[in-house]
């Protein structure tokens, strides 16, 4: 088996070379190559090595390549999983720092950040396709990058690869949750997720077919045992109210809308003290890198949990292996909705737990949601549809129009100065515009 993972110069690369190794015995892995680009070739080199000892440590004779020539690298490749950040973490400084001044949220994947990090991405992944269907025309790919739910809509909808799924960690954070307030090990509860990617929300049952959902909400969110192990997100409770009116559990990625302005609030604090999540971020990555580069160190080291992506490793090896294997092993992936989420369009993409087949996710059918929820899904749903049109047409209308239908984003003049100095302050990696 050969795997190639894009933008293998991210800190998290022995979080995916441990899941590999953790999985031996069902992975026949042979090669495994790191893809890069000039800027992170410092970084490649580094964490290159780091995963080399790892893997010698674990006396397994698996071929580790380190290379910035994509097209070689996926030749003839199995699995292609994409862990890039176009712009580095210079360009996600500038998303969250300049909606902060014009008085908006500004984050990684939600808010008009969120919206810049996808016209970025969008044209590099499709690009990315495009030497995969020279080079691996049956490779799987295995999206990480973020916004992942979008990024996985492009290239399903216009790469038009359709072995495309999406990942996120913030599931398993929600199930390590539940299993830790219920006491009950993974296998003994059963897990429905639904919505979009950082905006979905889930039930819990156990053996005997018990609902825990209510029971579940009460204690996180009336008894305040906020444990949701999502390092990047502001931790405030929910209103009690508005989460028992719903009836269903949220995802800590909800609160950028329930609860904007106190999260507002909360990043006007830090942005004041200088410690956006991306200068953060910044200074745990050097701390990582310095580690990296310790010879004698050939596992994980335990401060990568300090950043926001824990359970990463598991998320894209078991779905490698429940692919390879056809385990049909349940996840919650993105993938496209097929009529699982009667509210969402048939052919878009979802977040949704899914039983992963060899032939893909099969998404399990959720059916509709209240309109209190409704409403907001469907209106994430076509700003993201929106943003991927933006991104692919270099189209400044629909730029606008993203922004505009951007819960986040106060429409009119407000949204056009925002749009225009993100659109220069992001210049270089937005050729089509
Ligand atoms: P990072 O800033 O370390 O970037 C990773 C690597 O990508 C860098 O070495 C960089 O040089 C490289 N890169 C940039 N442009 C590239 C290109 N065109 N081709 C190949 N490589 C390129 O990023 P990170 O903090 O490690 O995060 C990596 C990605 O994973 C981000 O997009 C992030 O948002 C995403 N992420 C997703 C989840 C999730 O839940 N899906 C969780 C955490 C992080
Ligand atoms: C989360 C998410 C990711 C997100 C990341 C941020 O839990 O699932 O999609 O981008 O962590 O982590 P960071 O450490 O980079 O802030
Ligand atoms: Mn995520």
């Amino acid at each position: 088996m050969k795997i190639v993972t894009i933008g293998g110069g991210s800190s998290y690369t022995p979080e995916l070379i441990e899941g590999l190794i953790l999985r031996k015995d069902k992975l026949p892995v042979k090669e495994i190559w790191l893809v890069d680009i000039e800027a992170g070739q410092e970084k490649l080199e580094i964490v290159g090595n780091m995963a080399r000892r790892m893997i010698e440590a674990a006396g397994l004779p698996w071929q580790v390549r380190l290379t910035l020539d994509r097209k070689a690298a996926l030749k003839d490749a199995d699995f292609v999983t994409t862990q890039f950040r176009v712009g580095l973490l210079d360009a996600r400084l500038k998303d969250e720092c300049i909606p902060l001044a014009h008085g908006y949220l500004g984050q990684e994947t939600n808010g008009a950040g969120g919206i810049m990090k996808a016209l970025r991405t969008i044209p590099v992944i499709l690009d990315i396709i495009k030497d995969m269907r020279q080079q691996c025309p049956n490779a799987w790919l295995v999206n990480f990058t973020n916004p992942a739910g979008m990024v996985t809509e492009a290239a399903i909808r216009y790469g038009q690869w359709e072995k495309t799924i999406g990942l996120c960690n913030v599931p398993f954070s929600h199930i390590e949750q539940a299993t830790s307030l219920l006491n009950q090990p993974e296998d003994a509860l059963f897990f429905k997720f639904a919505g979009l990617n950082h905006f979905h929300w889930h039930r819990v049952w156990d053996k005997q077919g018990t609902e825990h959902t209510a029971g579940l909400l009460e204690a996180i969110y009336g008894g305040q045992q906020l444990n949701e192990g999502l390092r990047n997100i502001h931790q405030i409770p929910f209103n009690i109210e508005q989460v028992r009116h719903l009836g269903l559990l949220p995802c800590g990625y909800h609160r950028y809308y329930y609860l904007e302005q106190q999260m507002l609030e909360h990043a006007v604090e830090d942005f004041a003290g200088y410690a956006t999540r991306a200068e953060v971020v910044k200074a745990t990555e050097q701390r990582l890198f310095e580690l990296y580069k310790d010879p004698n160190l050939k596992q994980k080291p335990a401060e990568l949990a300090d950043r926001g992506g824990a359970h990463y490793s598991d998320a894209a090896c078991d779905l490698i292996e429940s692919i390879y294997n056809d385990s049909r092993k349940m996840m919650v992936v993105s993938t496209r909705n097929n009529g699982a989420l009667s509210d969402l369009p048939y052919d878009s993409i979802a977040e949704v737990s899914s039983v992963i087949t060899s032939h893909g996710a099969e998404p399990l059918n959720w059916g509709t949601f209240p309109p209190a929820a409704r409403g907001m899904l469907q209106v994430m749903k076509a700003m993201e549809q929106t943003v991927i049109e933006a991104a692919v047409s270099g189209d400044y209308g629909a730029a606008l129009h993203a922004f505009t239908i951007n819960p986040l984003i106060r429409a009119g003049d407000n949204a056009r100065q925002l749009l225009d100095q993100l659109l220069y302050a992001h210049k270089k990696y937005l050729p089509l515009f």
